[in-house]
């Protein structure tokens, strides 16, 4: 099974990357690999809107979007983890994010969307804010929704956590680390087969 993992804060020992780790040693802990991408750290331009897609379903830039589209087709499933910043995903996020729209073509217009491998594809899209709205929360989900059905992700969990500002705040929340770990455990859950 290939899993992929988006980190999506440019704090490094934050919140959300703590809650990352945990769930990645789910995933680990359940024999699975992870392969993260630190978007902070890549070279990424924001969609052009340029049209370039539009009838290849090819992005005509050549960045570090690059890799990250391949894994984007041959993952099985995919974490997506951000602060909420401005009630929205981080600007790190939402630049991926919007170079998916190659993604958008291909599957809506061209009518070829990308196709499942055994173990299906699911999605886990993982979310910290330091402020007590739920707004952040509903306006990320919408956007990260709108990511997961582009990439045909069909089904993904939430897992978010508010009030929490300070770096590493996260730590001292009395449940969180251990639900961030089940959820990793949870994503790469095979399907078990109905008794016979
Ligand atoms: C630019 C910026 C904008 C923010 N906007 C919001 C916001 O709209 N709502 C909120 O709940 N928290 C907001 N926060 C607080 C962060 O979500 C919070 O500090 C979070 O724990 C950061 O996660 P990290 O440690 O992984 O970076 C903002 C923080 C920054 C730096």
């Amino acid at each position: 099974m290939k899993v992929i993992a988006f980190s999506g804060s440019p704090r490094e020992g934050g919140n959300t990357e703590l809650l990352l780790k945990e769930v990645i040693r789910g995933v680990e802990d359940s024999g699975e690999s992870v392969q993260i991408f630190d978007l902070n750290k890549m070279r990424i331009q924001p969609c052009q809107d340029c049209g370039g897609c539009d009838e290849t379903g090819e992005c005509i830039l050549n960045d570090d979007m690059d890799e990250i589209s391949k894994s984007i087709r041959t993952a099985d499933r995919f974490v997506l983890a951000s602060p909420v910043f401005f009630f929205a995903l981080s600007a790190q996020a939402k630049t991926m994010i919007d170079r998916c729209q190659c993604f958008w073509c291909e599957k809506y217009v061209l009518k070829r969307p990308v196709q499942a491998g055994k173990y299906g594809r699911k999605g886990l899209l993982l979310l910290v804010g330091g402020m007590k709205k739920e707004i952040g929360i509903q306006c990320s989900e919408s956007c990260a929704s709108a990511f997961f059905r582009t990439i045909s992700v069909p089904e993904h969990r939430i897992l978010s956590f508010l009030g929490i500002n300070n770096k590493g705040e996260i730590l001292q929340h009395p449940t969180a680390l251990n639900e961030a770990y089940e959820e990793g455990r949870k994503l790469v859950e095979k399907a078990t087969a109905p008794d016979s």
